[in-house]
């Protein structure tokens, strides 16, 4: 998934103040320009705090914007992201009623309020790299990051943001202790970046991460192309796996390759570790999303490529829930690991794998 964080700060590095007032940060320019940026994403996300404080509407108003995002064959409204420890929210907020697009909130409880409102999403334990998979596995393929504070936090903290378009206003400063500030590090001023006025707002974008590139797809054909190789089984996938190192020696397996109860990756690291081949920093290219649970191995192959150091893991399709429910890409992410799902690819892998699925 694209991720893209957006804030806008005053001169003193506040992202509001503490009156009861809405601060209005960015220029009329500024402001047309995140309106059309946000529209062409999949999703976009804010924290319960700022749906509770500045109660926004999150909605595609342009006529033009929805109409081009139509062309482009997405729905007319973003979706709408949230999350929540403690429930609170209002589902009159306009979140909930502005619009119509789909709604879905992150909650550590279930919460019968929003029933007919929102997807509600519950789970112990929310971070950035859950909100992202969860997402992807509901075909979320972008999603804009609009803050507050915590959420900007935690989506930095975790590493897992591929651009920031960081909009300040260098003639208005808050001086205010109380007012939430954009606090994540200063790890992006190092990554390539670009900047220019909107108005009087000097906007800058980092590209903190490359996303996917041209060779990515190359190798995950690869791996898509390895796993025809396996013999359908009753009781496993049809997976193939590459492994690139960052001296860019390949090294290509597939499930069962040289023993019943390897998978793809395993394989592939076989012959790399064979080879002498250094994998820290290394990608591992997948048909489909690396395990997380084994009753034939004692290492599941997201342990093991954490274990060995893969920086990087692309695969196409998502494990489907057929024998264990698969949570490989989140321990990935969990783990600092560059995660990239291409969901256009995904349909081949489940027909490759349609053997399991009574098809
Ligand atoms: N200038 C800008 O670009 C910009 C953009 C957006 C917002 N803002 C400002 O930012 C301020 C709000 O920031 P904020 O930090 O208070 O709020 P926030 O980031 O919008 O939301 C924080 C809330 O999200 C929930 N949350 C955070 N981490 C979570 C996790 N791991 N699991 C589940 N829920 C989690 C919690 O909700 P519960 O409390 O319900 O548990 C938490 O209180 C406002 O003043 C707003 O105006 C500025």
């Amino acid at each position: 998934m694209k991720v893209f964080a957006s804030a806008a700060v005053t001169a003193d590095g506040a992202l509001d103040d503490s009156s009861a007032a809405r601060l209005h940060i960015s220029s009329p320019e500024d402001w047309a320009e995140v309106m059309r940026l946000r529209a062409e994403f999949d999703a976009i996300l804010v924290g319960a705090g700022t749906i509770r404080r500045d109660n926004p509407r999150l909605v595609v108003a342009d006529g033009a914007l929805r109409a081009e995002r139509i062309r482009r064959g997405l729905a007319p409204e973003l979706t709408k992201v949230t999350a929540t420890r403690s429930g609170r929210l209002d589902p009159r907020s306009e979140f909930f009623t502005a619009g119509c697009g789909r709604k879905i909130v992150f909650s550590a409880r279930p919460l019968p309020e929003l029933d007919g409102v929102a997807e509600v999403v519950v789970a112990e334990e929310i971070s950035a790299s859950s909100i992202v998979t969860e997402l992807e596995k509901r075909g979320i393929g972008s999603l804009f990051v609009e803050g507050g504070a915590a959420m900007l936090r935690m989506f930095f903290a975790e590493r897992i943001v591929d651009t920031l378009r960081l909009a300040v206003a260098p003639d208005l400063r808050v001086d205010d202790a109380a007012a939430p500030r954009l606090d994540i590090g200063t790890g992006y001023l190092a990554a390539p970046h670009t900047g220019r006025f909107f108005g009087s707002t000097f906007v800058t974008t980092y590209e903190l991460r490359q996303g996917l590139t041209a060779r990515d797809e190359e190798y995950l054909r690869q791996a898509i192309d390895e796993s025809r190789k396996c013999v359908p089984s009753a009781t496993s996938y049809r997976v193939g796996a590459v492994v690139v190192t960052r001296s860019g020696a390949c090294f290509a397996g597939h499930t069962h390759e040289t023993s019943p109860t390897h998978h793809a990756e395993q394989e592939a690291v076989k012959k790399a570790l064979a080879a002498g081949a250094e994998l820290r920093g290394a990608a591992m290219y997948s048909s489909m999303e690396p395990c997380s649970q084994r009753s034939s191995e004692p290492e599941s192959c997201s342990a093991m490529m954490l274990r060995l150091g893969f920086a990087r893991a692309v695969f196409a399709a998502y494990e489907p829930d057929c024998f264990v429910q698969c949570r490989g890409a989140l321990d990935l992410r969990l783990g600092g690991v560059e995660v990239r799902a291409v969901p256009a690819m995904a349909g081949e892998v489940l027909r490759i794998n349609s053997h399991l699925r009574g098809e």
